[in-house]
């Protein structure tokens, strides 16, 4: 038995989702859910994730460090930690979106496509903020700060939804057999 057959969803618990009352909810539950962009049996989606949440953190902590120390090296900081986070949010974004359109059981999720709107918000954030830093660096008090701050929000929103796919829907958990 391959590693793929090892991890498909069983027969029983298909037909389980296939047996809902309502015809809608019949249909969504038919569908794999499997990851179709992943490493070794691994998402890669939900590997590199990591990567703009911690940034966007960091871009915050070094704006509030700027704000209270006034020593540009935190300007710098900022500067490096944005830049970070747009661009490993863009990698992680490709990858999600290219999970969100193969898959068919993600793409007829709501909640797929309420994660990725909230994501997209997100990464046109984090590339307003490292934009303003690069023609502005000074304007990181008060504009630049309350970008981050907006960024958090929106990272905890993309990050809510995105769990959400994958605790209460089960996407990406299990690596199709057709791998
Ligand atoms: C265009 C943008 C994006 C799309 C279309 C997208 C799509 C998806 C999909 C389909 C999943 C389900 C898991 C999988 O199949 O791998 C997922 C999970 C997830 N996404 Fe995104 N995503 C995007 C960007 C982001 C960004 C920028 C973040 C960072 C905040 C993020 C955070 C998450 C988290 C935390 C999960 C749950 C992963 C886990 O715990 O295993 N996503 N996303």
């Amino acid at each position: 038995m391959t590693e793929a057959d090892k991890n498909a969803i069983p027969d029983e618990e298909r037909e389980d989702r296939q047996d809902d009352p309502n015809p809608v909810m019949a249909e969504i539950g038919a569908h794999d859910t499997s990851s179709a962009v992943a490493l070794v049996g691994h998402p890669i989606h939900a590997m590199m994730v990591h990567f703009p949440i911690a940034f966007t953190v960091a871009t915050l902590g070094a704006d509030v460090f700027y704000w209270w120390s006034g020593d540009d090296f935190w300007l710098r900081v900022g500067l490096w930690a944005v830049g970070g986070a747009f661009a490993t949010g863009v990698a992680a974004g490709l990858a999600g979106t290219a999970e969100l359109l193969l898959v068919k059981g993600i793409r007829v999720r709501v909640a797929s496509w309420t994660h990725a709107i909230t994501a997209m918000m997100l990464i046109s954030i984090l590339g307003l903020n490292w934009g303003l830093r690069l023609v502005a660096p000074e304007a990181v008090l008060p504009h630049g700060i309350a970008v981050s701050a907006l960024a958090m929000v929106f990272t905890g929103f993309a990050g809510w939804h995105g769990g959400k796919l994958v605790f209460d829907h089960g996407v990406g958990a299990i690596v199709s057999p057709k791998q």
